[in-house]
């Protein structure tokens, strides 16, 4: 009797945790931070010296996608590896000449390594399909390869920390066309601070640091578009300059 009701106590907590979008543990004890004796002057944790490191991002060296995978997954620079259950590096086609760039993987591309299988992932298919898109002929990565935990938006730093990935990583892809999924992929690729309803819908110029410039159009994230739908017909007229922007590029 007692063991169903601390079983049923327990089933109400992780339920909880879960509707407040705590689903990943980062100890194997639970801190009570309450009980915690106050920290003495003396038992404060110095700085560790380190030998000095080098400078140069691992990102940098990089001269093929394999080599940037093996980076990516050596990198231990970005805490969010720690959480996440796998590295989410690429989708689709790498020789397509179309590239989209989100945000950060959710639980279900946590899972499978991949990005935007998800709720929001099954609305860019239909995206995509409505004009003629598909994974065979689009490649699609994100700013951020590892799970924030509990979707927590990623942090300035660590976007920071993992910009020079996705940036060596259209580099070596070359689309002819990019496309950034949301104000995040958006801000942070464009440079700008602006919100995403000023930096959609307009061509850009993406400058790569080997030279290139790369035609890029900001949209919607999917993830908004499930939250509101109004805003599908903005995303759908994208996509229509994305398809004749394609075509101008084929002839
Ligand atoms: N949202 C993103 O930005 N990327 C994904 O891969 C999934 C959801």
């Amino acid at each position: 009797m007692v063991a169903d009701m601390e079983t049923k106590t327990l089933l109400h907590l992780l339920d909880w945790y879960q509707s407040n979008g705590i689903n990943s543990v980062l100890h194997d004890q639970p801190r009570n931070r309450l009980k915690e004796e106050p920290v003495q002057e003396n038992q404060i944790p110095q700085p560790i010296l380190r030998a000095p490191v080098s400078h140069e991002h691992p990102a940098l060296a990089c001269q093929t996608l394999q080599q940037l995978k093996h980076a990516m997954l050596d990198f231990e620079g970005c805490d969010l590896k720690q959480s996440a259950m796998n590295l989410v590096f690429s989708d689709g086609n790498p020789k397509a000449p179309i590239m989209l760039v989100g945000e950060a993987p959710g639980a279900d591309e946590d899972r499978q390594g991949l990005p935007f299988v998800g709720q929001s992932g099954q609305l860019l298919d239909k995206v995509l399909k409505s004009v003629g898109l598909d994974r065979t002929n689009t490649y699609i990565s994100n700013i951020i390869p590892w799970r924030p935990p509990g979707n927590r938006p990623p942090t300035t730093q660590e976007i920071a920390l993992c910009q020079p990935f996705i940036q060596k990583h259209i580099e070596l892809v070359q689309p002819k066309i990019l496309v950034f999924l949301g104000g995040v992929a958006a801000k942070t690729l464009l440079n700008s601070n602006d919100g995403i309803m000023r930096l959609r819908g307009i061509w850009r110029d993406y400058a790569t640091h080997d030279g290139l410039a790369i035609k890029a159009l900001a949209t919607f994230h999917p993830a908004y578009l499930l939250r509101s739908p109004g805003q599908k017909a903005l995303v759908w007229q994208d996509f229509l300059k994305v398809e004749e922007m394609l075509k101008s590029n084929m002839k």
